[in-house]
């Protein structure tokens, strides 16, 4: 089982404004840590923990999170570390995106309908930015060595967990007072459709009906992204990542074979870590046959 950290609320700092759900900021010596909590019991806190160590295996540079337990509050959750502690600060995509774009919708909230967060210019800001840090890029397979190149993991990531939530204030870059570097991943806890019904998920791995199996469900997933600032609708996530495998051609490569190598057992390896109170059987094995599905369509030529 994965270990479960004890926060008490009590000793919280800060609250986090950012984000939509309650957070907050304590020390831990001297590393600051946040709590995300998960009140709502839509399994935030073991869709983020999975997808950390789907990041761990892919070798992507990200926050690295637990499954943690606030005692005041009865309430459980996740926590991580800083990745930006003083005097480093963490600057969001839509604060880049103005700079490149001074009519860039930044405060724009309604993060899933900014057209204007383009995977042309997504590009081009991060062709303006170092790779993360040494720190980061320890796991970070050879061959990929751009923000770019790495920021196409973070969206093939995307396509394999269903994490419709890549909007401009879900990637950022580190600012050490000298040089701007891509951010690692963060805020995942929106994926692998972590807030369906359990009776949902059942009757999508049993159904006759062919629309409302899994492979349907998993083609319906929406990035952040949009492929021209003309369109209405957002790109679905492997279209994203096709378009970002385009610009950053090799380290695409590079991170399917990694994606390659992470088969069934190994995803189920994880999933059964998680303690039974937060992630049911049937989501279990929802979540493998989603994770599955997606890649294999990643890894196919085409999309079906
Ligand atoms: N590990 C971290 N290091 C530094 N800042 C963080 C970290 N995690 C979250 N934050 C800050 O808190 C904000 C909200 O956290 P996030 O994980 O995105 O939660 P939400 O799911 O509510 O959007 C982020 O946009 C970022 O500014
Ligand atoms: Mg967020």
């Amino acid at each position: 089982m994965f270990d479960v950290v004890s926060v008490d609320s009590q000793n919280d700092e800060v609250f986090e404004p950012l984000g939509t759900k309650r957070k907050f900021w304590y020390r831990d010596g001297d590393r600051r840590m946040l709590f995300k909590a998960e009140e709502r019991g839509t399994g935030e806190d073991w869709a983020e923990k999975i997808a950390c160590e789907l990041c761990t295996l892919l070798g992507l540079p990200h926050v690295h999170y637990e499954l943690a337990y606030d005692v005041a509050n009865e309430k459980p959750g996740v926590v991580c570390e800083s990745c930006a502690p003083p005097p480093v600060s963490l600057i969001h995509g839509n604060q880049l995106m103005l700079a490149r774009d001074s009519s860039y919708p930044s405060t724009q909230n309604n993060w899933y309908k900014v057209q204007a967060h383009t995977v042309a210019a997504v590009a081009e800001v991060l062709g303006m930015v170092h790779a993360p840090t040494a720190l980061w890029m320890d796991n970070v397979p050879g061959g990929v060595s751009s923000a770019l190149d790495v920021f196409a993991g973070y969206v093939m990531l995307d396509a394999w967990i269903a994490n419709q939530d890549r909007h401009h204030e879900n990637w950022a870059v580190l600012f050490d007072g000298v040089a701007l570097a891509l951010a690692p991943t963060f805020d995942h806890g929106a994926s692998m459709a972590r807030n369906l019904s359990d009776e949902e998920r059942h009757d999508r791995l049993m159904t006759n009906d062919k629309g409302r199996r899994v492979g349907p469900f998993a083609r319906r997933a929406k990035s952040a992204f949009y492929a021209d600032a003309t369109q209405t609708r957002p790109m679905g996530t492997v279209e994203a990542w096709r378009a970002f495998a385009i610009k950053a051609a090799e380290a695409a490569q590079i991170w399917l074979r990694q994606l390659e190598a992470i088969d069934g057992p190994k995803i189920e390896a994880l999933l059964v870590q998680v303690p039974p109170s937060r992630m049911s059987q049937v989501c279990r094995d929802f979540t493998r046959r989603l994770l599955e599905e997606n890649r294999r369509r990643l890894l196919m030529e085409e999309d079906q």
